[in-house]
């Protein structure tokens, strides 16, 4: 296909200096060769970028932050700037995952201004939308969804194709073990494309949709073997070195 997949691990709120040092090095040495025609990033906890800047420096992995402030530098305790990230070589960030979403109280508008801010940094944002199971259950999936697109595409809208990622991930399989199908993840994929193209983003068919939600390495395969389904972001299964390099493998 044209897009080029992506496989994307999610540390969440885990990892320790020697922890990150063994999973790093063991990834680095498993994705040294064979992974060219992918891409593949780690997104560890803040504190941790700088170390993992290290350590993957001479492959070809690259990394991401997790979360960004919606503000650049000063008077915001506890946060992290888009400038922070570029300084430590950051070139992914997470925007709007469901944890941030529900954990966190980040809205939909939220969402969009930490896009707009990433984009104005040069950092790829990997804005994440997905339906809980409740949604699903009503039959609300889609009409969960295109709000949570649509809140982003007029920040998006005038991008290129490579300049952001989406990642589709269903609530009820984050973390639960109750992977999506690879036909319902390619069904709300699918829809996902449909509604950027019918939207009038012209390079609908160049965005880079991954699929999230207890993806290993057992099943990635035929997840991203759908027709719009781009790769993976993978949290639980990003912390097993070789977890995470078999779902690296499923996108090759
Ligand atoms: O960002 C990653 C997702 O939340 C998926 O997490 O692979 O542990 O289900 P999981």
């Amino acid at each position: 296909g044209k897009r080029r997949p992506l496989v994307m691990g999610n540390w969440k709120m885990n990892g320790r200096l020697a922890r990150n040092e063994a999973l790093l090095t063991e990834l680095k040495a498993g994705l040294a060769s064979g992974f060219d025609a992918i891409d593949v990033a780690v997104c560890p906890p803040a504190p941790y970028l700088g170390q993992a800047s290290k350590l993957v420096a001479g492959s070809a992995i690259t990394y991401g932050a997790q979360n960004l402030s919606t503000e650049q530098d000063g008077a915001y305790t506890g946060e992290v700037s888009s400038g922070m990230l570029t300084d430590l070589g950051v070139k992914w960030v997470l925007v709007g995952h469901s944890e941030r979403r529900s954990l966190y109280g980040e809205t939909d508008e939220t969402v969009a201004k930490k896009t707009q801010v990433a984009l104005e940094a040069g950092l790829i944002p990997v804005v994440c939308i997905g339906e809980t199971l409740e949604e699903r259950k009503t039959g609300d999936t889609e009409v969960v969804l295109a709000r949570q697109l649509d809140a982003v595409l007029p920040v998006l809208g005038s991008q290129p194709a490579s300049a952001f990622v989406l990642a589709y991930e269903p609530v009820w399989a984050i973390g639960t073990g109750l992977t999506a199908t690879p036909e319902q993840a390619q069904e709300v994929h699918r829809f996902l494309r449909d509604r950027l193209a019918s939207s009038g983003y012209a390079q609908a068919q160049e965005a880079r949709i991954l699929y999230g939600g207890s993806v290993k390495a057992a099943n990635a395969g035929e997840l991203f073997a759908q027709p719009d389904v781009d790769g993976g972001l993978v949290g639980g299964a990003s912390l097993v070195a070789n977890e995470f390099i078999g779902i690296a493998k499923g996108a090759v």
